[in-house]
């Protein structure tokens, strides 16, 4: 495996405003950048392995050291748009820019990639107020290789070739940057576009799983909120996750 170097993944940003660790190991890239101080406009921690990943839900994201993706970008967002959505369709470009071919990673609301209906890569977004500031942590991992899986847990694999990690980290970067300075007009029909479920059946279920809604994926509103239609209305569904038949 190669192991990823500051002057490829940083390659072309401008060090000086953005603070950059590239670790070995660490408990959660996430936990290390809110633990650090933003004294510049971004501070981006990259680890070969975490020994404490955490997913969504409270649950553990699985990260050893084979080569996978764990980052974590800290900033603050003056954007409009839902963050959450924004990330997983920036990711879902820059895979398709980085490998030069049309890999159209579908979006799963609210923000997990599949490739092949597999889940390849997975996005916790938490937040902090500093300064009557609210700072943002953007952590973001994708499975290049994992020796221990999921039914549901797909990898990059076959298209490691073409999307070298340390080249999809430098066009993840770029394109997280480029969106914090300058926003993303259409968002929410490049979203949709990306999306996997448009129109399929599938349901919705709460955070704490206790509530579960089935009805047709309608979209998105301009909040991000998921738009079912049940059997007898049209329902806006605001957190927790979808699963859809077949894929999970
Ligand atoms: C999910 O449950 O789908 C979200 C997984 C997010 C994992 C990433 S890996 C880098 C960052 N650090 C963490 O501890 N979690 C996120």
């Amino acid at each position: 495996m190669h192991k990823l170097t500051q002057k490829e993944v940083f390659k072309g940003l401008n060090p000086e405003n953005i603070d950059f660790y590239l670790l070995n190991t660490v408990d959660s890239t996430n936990t290390y950048a809110k633990e650090k101080l933003l004294t510049k406009d971004y501070i981006v921690v990259i680890s070969e392995q975490q020994t404490a990943g955490r997913g969504r839900q409270g649950k553990e994201w699985y990260s050893p050291n084979t080569g996978n993706i764990y980052m974590s970008i800290k900033f603050r967002d003056k954007n409009p748009a839902p963050l959450s959505l924004i990330i997983g369709l920036l990711i879902s470009e820059a895979i398709d820019s980085v490998s030069g071919q049309k890999v159209n990673a579908g979006l799963k609301w609210p923000n997990d990639l599949l490739i092949n209906k597999k889940k390849i890569c997975g996005i916790l977004i938490e937040s902090d107020i500093n300064a009557d500031k609210v700072e943002c942590i953007v952590g973001i991992g994708i499975n290049y290789s994992l020796p221990k899986k999921e039914s549901w847990w797909g990898e990059i694999g076959e298209l490691a070739d073409i999307l070298p990690r340390e080249k999809l980290i430098n066009g993840i970067l770029r394109g997280i940057i480029s969106y914090a300075e300058n926003g993303y007009e259409n968002w929410k029909d490049a979203w949709e576009k990306r999306c996997m479920h448009m129109g399929i059946e599938l349901k919705a279920v709460s955070n704490n799983q206790k509530d579960a809604e089935i009805g047709i994926f309608n979209g998105i509103n301009e909040e991000g909120k998921m738009l079912l239609q049940t059997a007898t209305k049209l329902k806006i569904i605001s957190s927790g996750e979808c699963s859809i038949k077949g894929i999970y």
